[in-house]
């Protein structure tokens, strides 16, 4: 298990801002997304793209960009036109197919292509906060988008702290409280961030015209059967079914879990959440992967003293205050929309879940074990 990772948290140490000149139209297209999609002119526009680009000398940074550019403008595609249509164009398909083998997940917008590489500094001159984080890509803009996403990257951007502190605890074995009592002021600094989300995201806004574009296909009613993407010789023609955006592809709260051994009994969100590694960033996938064995076989080897443990439990109990805000939030921005509204009213996940119980469920095992 590369647990090295945990030192710097899942945000990328480096994020690529422009593709080389080969994607000027990408780039293009995707600058001018919010007027393309206003103006409901996705159609005409995928089609004067240039098909089946060479991507074989981009570097991991452009290609976690060109993933970025050509999910942004597939859902666009898919969810910006009146009619919906389950045929991805080749003029996007075929290069968009051929980044996901590189990367190793699939095509379809992912959240570290949503927040984790979506970003970049207000003014770098200036230490990292809330306030001077910049959303690169948007499908229509405004403040409501921005902030959605830029409250999940300031989250990941502070578990850095959380993530290495307790890998040093558990995973080096330091076993000095220290290291728990720092994870405690960092998760509340996270639970602070997550307060702050109804702020400047009104659920309204979310709802109607930022949730729309995240949608993937699977167990989605808009696209029964799922998707083709036109020339991918490896799909044989056959639509595919992926799942869409979700902070359920972050690997905070999985790896949190393992840490600190929550654990959730067999459930549909259970068996969801695992499906959703393989829509996270392989690296990140194999090292939740690695803590999940290390959390079954070896935590319970640890000899941990008594005030470790309340710190312990005191931990726990801010990732239990996470998930109730979260539930909160599950509720405001989709549950009460939904009932309120006719625009898109399938009440499951933009993933594809019935949340409100589940999230629910995943709350309730959030308690300490008394290890
Ligand atoms: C308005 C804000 C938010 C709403 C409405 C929301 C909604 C949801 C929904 C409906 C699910 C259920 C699974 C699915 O369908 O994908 C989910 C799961 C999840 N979301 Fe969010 N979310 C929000 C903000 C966040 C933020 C800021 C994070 C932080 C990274 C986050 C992390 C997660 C995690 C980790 C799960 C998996 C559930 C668990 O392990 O308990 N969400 N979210």
């Amino acid at each position: 298990m590369n647990q090295e990772i945990l030192d710097s948290g899942f945000i990328p140490n480096e994020i690529c801002e422009k593709l080389p000149s080969g994607f000027d139209d990408i780039e293009k297209l995707a600058s001018e997304l919010p007027k393309v999609l206003a103006n409901e002119q996705i159609v005409q526009r995928v089609k004067q793209l240039e098909s089946n680009k060479d991507i074989s000398q981009l570097t991991l940074s452009e290609l976690e960009r060109a993933m970025l550019l050509y999910s942004y403008i597939a859902h666009a595609y898919m969810w910006g036109k009146k009619e919906v249509e389950n045929i991805i164009p080749s003029q996007l398909s075929l290069t968009w197919f051929a980044i996901s083998e590189k990367l190793d997940r699939p095509p379809i917008l992912s959240y570290a292509s949503y927040a984790l590489n979506n970003w970049k500094m207000l003014d770098e001159t200036k230490p990292f906060d809330l306030e001077n984080i910049v959303i690169m890509q948007n499908f229509l803009g405004g403040v409501d988008e921005d902030w959605f996403i830029m409250i999940h990257v300031a989250i990941e951007y502070e578990a850095k702290e959380i993530l290495s502190n307790l890998k040093s605890y558990f995973l080096e074995e330091k076993l000095d409280q220290s290291y728990l009592l720092n994870s405690l002021e960092s998760i509340q600094k996270i639970n602070s961030i997550m307060n702050r989300m109804p702020e400047k995201c009104d659920p309204f806004i979310y709802y109607n015209r930022v949730r729309p574009y995240i949608f993937g296909w699977k167990n989605n009613p808009a696209t029964p059967d799922g998707v083709i993407y036109e020339g991918v010789e490896q799909f044989s023609g056959e639509p595919q079914l992926f799942r869409g955006e979700t902070g359920a592809q972050s690997s905070i709260v999985p790896a949190l879990d393992a840490l600190l051994g929550i654990t959730h009994s067999n459930d549909p969100l259970r068996e969801y959440l695992d499906e959703m590694r393989l829509y996270m960033p392989k690296e990140h996938r194999d090292l939740l992967n690695g803590l999940d064995e290390w959390s079954e076989k070896d935590r319970r080897k640890l000899d941990i003293d008594e005030e470790s443990i309340k710190s312990i439990n005191d931990l726990i109990k801010e990732v239990h205050i996470f998930r109730n805000k979260h539930l909160e939030y599950a509720r405001v921005y989709i549950y009460e929309q939904s009932l309120t509204n006719n625009s898109n009213s399938n009440i499951v996940g933009t993933g594809g879940t019935p949340f409100m119980k589940y999230l629910d469920k995943h709350l309730q095992e959030t308690v300490p074990t008394n290890d």
